[in-house]
Formats: structure tokens, sequence, C-alpha cells
């Protein structure tokens, strides 16, 4: 039986407790087990860890833990194993490691060079994860804890101060004030539209009703997006804190948390953490003695992109076909079974706890005029340093990829940056100074999204791009409104045709004039904002698309069609990559030769094209 708390004092006592209890210095090797280091093999790594250090004789000795976190966000580089109290960063961890790292590291405190993170750009291993450019640089608020809690340990989250600001809202602070405080804060929904979160709750505490819902939207379906995912598996008691604390601002006493169903660790997690909740009283009837009750539980979705609009996802949890429906009436009016409901991003919850513990107006201090506080992205593509990274709201685009991203890799030109995945657009070189802010993105034609951030180099083909994204938005499409459904399915044609070297003169113009149309006759967002990664790569890549139709020719060679897979002797370098990575074994190669590319077996995968390291190929 776990613990269970009635008051503020009973739960600080057992905070109190827990700190006590832990020693600062003690020696701790600290493992990712987030998803991308889990696939990664981490698992495999902890148990070798902790078979290391019992056949070593270490964990007797120094009383040593071996612990297991959420995703510390550098997932290119899994499994990740930190050594504490040093804080030393090993990358890319192998079982077979463990041996080495308990006698050289732990038990002499020797470095294992190898297992280093290694500047792309100085070239220098950087042994501690605090000088790290990709960490250092950060500003992590949702993702402090990522690297030190166990998602699965009620007192880690109480350690880190969880749960601190539920009762200072449940025993200290009338529901106006809570939403007051939110207000203060200015925090903008984090999934994708930037609505304010205190005008959201607002509405639904002035709405009638006995009964309203609070909902998390944890649907997450942008191609390249994992913040909410992380989140939800590193710091589940973080995103339970923000709902109570909604949920008594609104007056509501049962919520939602919707998850895709694929997204099983997080689920599994968050199963965890609301049983812990429940069994210490801070979940569930009476919560900390304060006469409030609220419960929650999981719905699986079944992972339909559509499903994250609002009004399809309440659909959804009704049991009925995740469809949008026109609004007004506006979910804080009638949401979910027509009672009024808030419906918030999981990282927007995540960071409510901070704003009423520390108060708006701290919140606010950080950020532009409009865009305040933090931002949560998913950094990927073609750039040294993949995965998730937190920024203060008001940095340089040009900051992320740079410096904590470490730029962009084999020496290839950065062209593009798309922001907000299929409802967003790119941002090329021209505006990579543009800050992070809901309203400078948008200036430039992207979004800001949810938080996914693809970088694209000279080798992206920007129509090609386009038409990823169209296909995606055409697959998603629920089909209930006839412009999203016939009107992207059209555009989809057009961009393939492009693509496929058939574009016509007209095809630019019949983009453009579909684009508008459907944006302004979708029934939701998914129509409404779908054409976007088209009209932003037509509006800073046209001559790509010109090129394309009438000189039949794509500019960044990635469009297969258009290709005439010869090489050109004069660029070759002799190197012989594309004959190693051709699957057909139709390049014939011999070394300090040119290599010959015979078109018979050829299927035109872009294997060659890929690595050839000087464009020989065309
Ligand atoms: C097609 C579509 C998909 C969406 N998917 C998500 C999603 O996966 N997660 C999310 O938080 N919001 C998503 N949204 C936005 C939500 O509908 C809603 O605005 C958001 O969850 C509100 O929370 P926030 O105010 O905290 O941002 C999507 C919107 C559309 C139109
Ligand atoms: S899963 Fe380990 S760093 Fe992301």
């Amino acid at each position: 039986m776990g613990r269970r708390v009635n008051s503020i004092d009973e739960l600080e006592a057992w905070r109190k407790e827990v700190i006590d209890g832990l020693d600062p210095n003690r020696p701790l090797i600290v493992v990712c087990h987030g998803t991308g280091c889990v696939a990664g093999g981490s698992p495999f790594v902890t148990k070798a860890l902790k078979a290391a250090l019992e056949e070593s004789g270490v964990a007797a000795d120094l009383a040593i833990e071996v612990k297991t976190t959420g995703c510390q966000g550098f997932c290119s580089r899994g499994p990740l194993v930190s050594i504490y109290p040093q804080g030393i960063f090993y990358q890319q961890v192998k079982p077979e490691d463990a041996d080495e790292i308990v006698n050289e590291t732990v038990k002499n405190g020797n470095l294992v060079d190898r297992l280093l993170y290694k500047d792309a750009k100085t070239n220098q291993y950087i042994p501690k994860i605090d000088d790290i450019p990709f960490y250092k640089l950060q500003h992590r608020l949702v993702l402090k804890n990522f690297g030190t809690l166990d998602p699965c340990s009620i007192e880690d989250s109480l350690a880190s101060g969880g749960y601190r600001a539920l009762s200072k809202a449940l025993l200290t602070m009338t529901p106006d004030g809570i939403i007051d405080e939110v207000k203060t804060s200015y925090i903008r929904g984090r999934g994708g539209a930037g609505f304010p979160t205190g005008l959201k709750w607002r509405f639904a505490r002035d709405a009638q009703g006995d009964v309203k819902y609070v909902l998390c939207n944890a649907d997450e379906g942008d191609p390249g997006a994992f913040m909410d995912r992380s989140i939800l598996e590193a710091d589940p008691h973080a995103v339970l804190e923000g709902m109570v604390i909604a949920a008594k601002a609104i007056g509501s006493h049962q919520g939602y948390i919707y998850c895709r169903t694929e997204y099983q660790l997080a689920i599994e997690r968050m199963n965890i953490a609301i049983a812990q909740a429940k069994e210490s009283g801070l979940l569930g009837k009476n919560i900390l003695g304060s006469g409030f009750d609220f419960d929650l539980e999981i719905y699986e979705g079944a992972g339909a992109f559509v499903c994250g609009e609002e009004t399809a996802l309440m659909a959804s949890i009704e049991g009925r076909r995740g469809m949008p429906r026109p609004r007004p009436p506006f979910p804080a009016h009638q949401g979910l079974w027509k009672k009024p409901s808030i419906l918030n991003n999981v990282e927007t919850f995540a960071n409510i706890g901070r704003i009423i513990y520390e108060g708006g107006a701290a919140y606010a201090a950080v950020g532009t005029e409009t865009s305040k506080g933090s931002k949560v992205f998913a950094l990927s593509g073609v750039v040294n340093n993949i995965g998730l990274v937190e920024v203060p709201m008001g940095i340089p685009i040009r900051t992320i990829i740079d410096d904590i991203g470490g730029g962009i890799p084999k020496k290839k030109k950065f062209k593009a940056v798309q922001l907000g995945g299929p409802s967003g657009g790119c941002v090329p070189t021209d505006h990579l100074d543009t800050v992070i802010d809901y309203e400078e993105i948008a200036k430039v034609g992207a979004i800001m999204g949810s938080g996914g951030m693809i970088v694209m180099d000279e080798t992206t083909c920007m129509v090609d791009m386009a038409r990823f994204f169209m296909e995606f938005i055409q697959d998603e499409s629920c089909g209930k409104c006839t412009p999203c459904r016939e009107g992207t399915r059209r555009m989809l044609d057009i961009l393939e045709g492009i693509c496929e070297g058939k574009g016509e003169p007209g095809d630019i113009e019949k983009l453009e004039e579909l684009s508008e149309v459907i944006k302004e006759s979708a029934l939701c967002g998914l129509g409404q904002t779908g054409p976007n990664p088209v009209l932003s790569t037509l509006r800073y890549f046209r001559h790509e698309y010109e090129a394309h139709i009438y000189e039949k020719r794509c500019p960044a060679k990635r469009c297969a069609a258009l290709l005439k897979f010869e090489i050109d002797i004069e660029l070759c370098k002799k190197c012989g990559l594309c004959a190693k990575a051709c699957p057909q074994n139709t390049i014939i190669w011999q070394k300090k030769e040119v290599a010959f590319l015979n078109k018979d077996g050829c299927v035109q995968c872009l294997s060659c094209y890929s690595v050839c390291p000087s464009g020989a190929i065309f």
C-alpha cells in the first residue's frame, strides 16, 4: 500500500522525508529509458550495468544505484548513460560497454573516450553533460527533470517539486485566482493554434453546467513530432498536476487524456502515475483533504491525425467516428457530451504547475511581447544534433539549428526549416534570424505549430517536400467536407505530376487557386491549413516549381523522373561510394577509376545521389 496524504502538511512532510533521504553527491548511473533509447536497447544496457556493478563489487562498496529516466532529449545519440556526481555523459552505449564503464569510470574515475560526445564543429570530446552545447544552450523548464526523474516514482516527482502547485491551487486559491494567474502568465496553447490558455479556462468557468470536462490532447499526429509523447513518458505527474489544477479552475470533476494507442510506453507510465496519484490522495476523491474531487482516465485513440482536432477528438471519446463539426458552439460551452469542456495540449498542462507555484508574472518574464515562456521542439531532419530541445521564446531559429543543433552535417548548405508540420510552412535562409514567436513566425509564412522542426539542406526538393505533406493531408482527411476531401486530392495530383515530370504551364496557378478555396471553405483546421506547405514553398522556392514544369529539371536532384542517371566524369571523385550504395549493383567501379552506371538494372532509388559527395550524378 502506498502512502496517502490528506493535507498540505502531510504532503510537505512526505516531500521533506524524500529529499532528506537523498544525498546530492551519491554515486548514480542514469540510463535513458525513453522510447528512442529503449528502441536502441537501453534496457539491455541497464541490465548489463547492474550485472557489472554486482560482479565488480562496486555496488556494495559505493552503494551506487542504477536509475532509469524518460527521454533525455538527445535521442539520436541513444542509448544514453550518465554517471553522477561527476555528470559524465556517455552516448550510443551498448551492453558490451558496461564492464568498462563500471571498472574505468565508476571505480577509477577514468573516461571512456569512445563513448563521449564529440562536437561536430570543434572535433573535441565534451565529457560533461552540462558542457554539451545541445544541453547547455537550452532553457529547460518543462524538460527540466528529464535526465534525473524516474517517471514511475512519485517520490522522484515530489523531490523535484511535484504537486506543490496542486496543493497551493486547491487549498489556498480560488478558481478565479487560478485563472488570473494563468492569464498573467499569458501562456498560449502549445498544441498549435496558440490560443491563450487563461482565456479558454475563463470561458469554461463561466459556462453554465454542473458537469464539465478537462481533456488533454496527446494525439500528436504531426510527422516528426514527439514532444508530447516524451513529456508523458518522462514526467507524467507534471501533466496530471496541470490537469487537476485546470479542473479546479473550471469546476470539473472528470477528465480524459486522449493518447494515440501506439504511444504504449507513455500510456503505461501515465497509468502508473494515475494509480500512484490516486493512492496518495492527489487524484480522486477529496484531493489533499480539500473537499475537491477529480478523476481521470486515458482514452486510447487509433492514431488519426484529424482526431487531434478538438471536436473530432471529443466525437472519438464519445465512441463516434472522429470527425470534426462546425464551431460554434465552441467546446468551452458545448464540448464532450455537449458539456462545457476544455481541451489543452500535453505541454500546456506540463507548464501549469510552474505558473501556479512561481506565479504568472515570473513565467511571463521569459519570452517576447506576445509569446511567453519556453517552447519544446522536436528538432529533426538534416542537422547534427537531432532530438528534443526546449528554448525560450524570442530565441532566433538560427541559434537552434546552428548552436543547439550543431549545424548541418557533411558540409552541406542549409536550405530551409519546416515548422508546424502539415499545417505549417518553411523558413528559408534569408529568414533564419526570425525569432521563436507566434506572430514573427507567422509573418514569414510558417507557424509555431506544436513544435515539429524539420531541417532541410540543399539536397531537399521543395516541390517534393510540399508533395509529401499534401499526401499526408490527403491520407488523413476524414472526407466529411468536399474542399478538403476533393481539393487536397486534386492538389496532390498536380504535385505528383510536377515531380514526375508531367507538370504543365498553369499548374502553379491552379495550386494557388485551390489553396485559397480550400483554406476558405474547409470545415476544420486540417483542410484550412493543409495548403500551407504548398503556399510557403511557392513563396520562397517558386523557381524550383518552374524548373520542374518548364525545364523538366529538379534543381535538388531528388525527383527521380527528372534525372538522367548519368555520371559526370569531370566531377566524379572516384571514391566508389555510389557503387557501394547501389542495391542493384548496377554501378561499375574500380579503385582510382571513374564510376560507370549501367542503366539496365537501375531502379532509380536515388541511393547513389544521396551518397555522392561531389554531385557527379545527374
Ligand atoms: C487536424 C488537427 C490536428 C491537431 N492535432 C493536435 C494534436 O495532436 N495535439 C494537440 O495538442 N493539438 C492538436 N490540434 C489542435 C487542437 O485541436 C487544439 O487546438 C489544442 O489541443 C488545444 O490545446 P492548447 O490550447 O493547449 O494548444 C490539432 C488541430 C487540428 C486542426
Ligand atoms: S529516448 Fe533517450 S534521449 Fe530520447
